[in-house]
C-alpha cells in the first residue's frame, strides 16, 4: 500500500543536518555488518528529500555518524542496565531510538527539537504507522530558550535520575548557549543521572580539510559556532564526573570500523570529535 504524502514542510536550516545523519543511518541499514538497526531512517530521510550528493568530507562524516550512533546506543543501553528509566534526547532530530531499541518496560523517553523538525517527524512517523517501544513524548522547543519548562510540562520528573543524550548539537550552538543548556539539564538531574554528549575541539574546527564542509553547512544555516578543549573540566564545572572522554578514532576502532582520514590522529594531530560520558554523583 502506498504511504500517503506528508503534509508538514521538510526540515530546513540547521534542522536539515538531521537529514544528513538519518541518511547515513539509512545507508548503514543496508549493510550486512551494520552497527545498529534503524529501519525508519530510510523513510524519514527520503520524506525529507535526502541531502545533496556527498563530497569526500561528507562521506567521511557519514562514517562518523554511524559510529556515533552506535556509541550513543551503547551509552543508553548502559544507562538502562544501571536502572535509569527516564531518557531525554536533546536535539533528537530524526532519531528513532524510541522505535528501534529494546528499552526496558516502563522507560519514558522525551525527544526535544525545534518545532518544525518535530512536526515533520511526527507527520512521517504517523504516516508509516510507527509504534514506539517505550512511552515516547516529542517536545517542540528551541534549546536556546526555556526548554526546561516545556520538558517538565510534558511530564518529565526532575526527581527521577535521567539519561541525557546530546548528539550532534553542540557545535551548532555558541558556547554560551551550550553552557546554559548544560546548566539547565544539570539543574534537572537527580543524583545517579547520566549524560552522553558529543562536541568538537578547537583544533577540529580549524582543520583545513573541514573548511569546505563547514562552508556547505553554513549555506544551509548550520554554521559551526563552538568547540570545547577540555570536556571533563567543563562538565566538572556543572557538577558532573566524566567517566569516559573518548573520540571518533577510538570508538571507530572499538566497533571495528576504519578511521576516516579527517579523524585519524596520525593525520589531523590534536583535532578531535569528543564522545563523552558522565555521571551525576
Ligand atoms: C546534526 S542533527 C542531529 C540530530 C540527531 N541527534 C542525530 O544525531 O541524528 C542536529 C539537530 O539539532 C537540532 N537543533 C539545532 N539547533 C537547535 C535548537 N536551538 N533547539 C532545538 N534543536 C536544535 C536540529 O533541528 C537537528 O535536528
Amino acid at each position: 500500500m502506498r504511504t500517503p504524502e506528508r503534509t508538514a514542510p521538510r526540515p530546513d536550516g540547521v534542522s536539515r543536518t538531521a537529514v544528513l545523519t538519518a541518511q547515513a543511518r539509512a545507508e548503514e541499514q543496508r549493510r550486512a555488518d551494520r552497527l545498529f538497526e534503524d529501519p525508519l531512517a530510510g523513510p524519514l530521510a527520503a520524506a525529507a528529500g535526502g541531502f545533496e550528493a556527498p563530497s569526500d568530507a561528507a562521506r567521511q562524516a557519514a562514517a562518523h555518524f554511524v559510529v556515533r550512533t552506535r556509541y550513543f546506543d551503547d551509552r543508553l543501553r548502559a544507562a538502562c542496565a544501571a536502572g535509569l528509566r527516564q531518557v531525554v534526547l536533546l536535539a533528537a532530530g530524526l532519531d528513532a531510538r524510541a522505535f528501534r531499541l529494546d528499552l526496558p518496560a516502563g522507560t519514558r523517553l522525551f525527544e526535544l527539537d525545534l518545532p518544525e523538525l518535530v512536526a515533520f517527524k511526527e507527520d512521517v512517523l504517523a504516516r508509516h504507522g510507527a509504534r514506539a517501544r517505550c512511552e515516547r513524548t516529542a517536545v517542540p522547543v528551541d534549546l536556546r530558550g526555556n526548554w526546561a519548562g516545556a520538558l517538565t510540562a510534558a511530564g518529565f520528573d526532575p526527581a527521577e535520575p535521567t539519561a541525557w543524550l546530546v548528539e550532534g548539537l553542540m557545535t551548532f550552538l555558541p558556547q554560551p548557549d551550550n553552557d546554559r543548556l548544560l546548566g539547565g539539564l544539570s539543574e534537572l538531574s537527580a543524583p545517579g543521572s547520566g549524560l552522553a554528549l558529543e562536541h568538537v575541539n578547537s583544533a577540529y574546527r580549524r582543520l583545513p580539510q573541514m573548511r569546505r564542509a563547514q562552508e556547505r553547512l553554513a549555506r544551509h544555516g548550520a554554521s559551526w559556532r563552538s568547540a570545547v578543549d577540555d570536556p571533563a573540566a567543563w562538565l566538572a564545572g556543572h557538577g558532573w564526573t566524566a567517566t569516559e572522554v573518548t573520540h571518533q578514532a577510538e570508538v571507530a576502532a572499538r566497533v571495528g570500523r576504519p578511521v576516516p582520514e579527517i579523524y585519524d590522529p596520525a593525520r589531523v594531530g590534536d583535532a578531535r570529535i569528543w564522545l563523552v560520558a558522565a555521571e551525576r554523583p
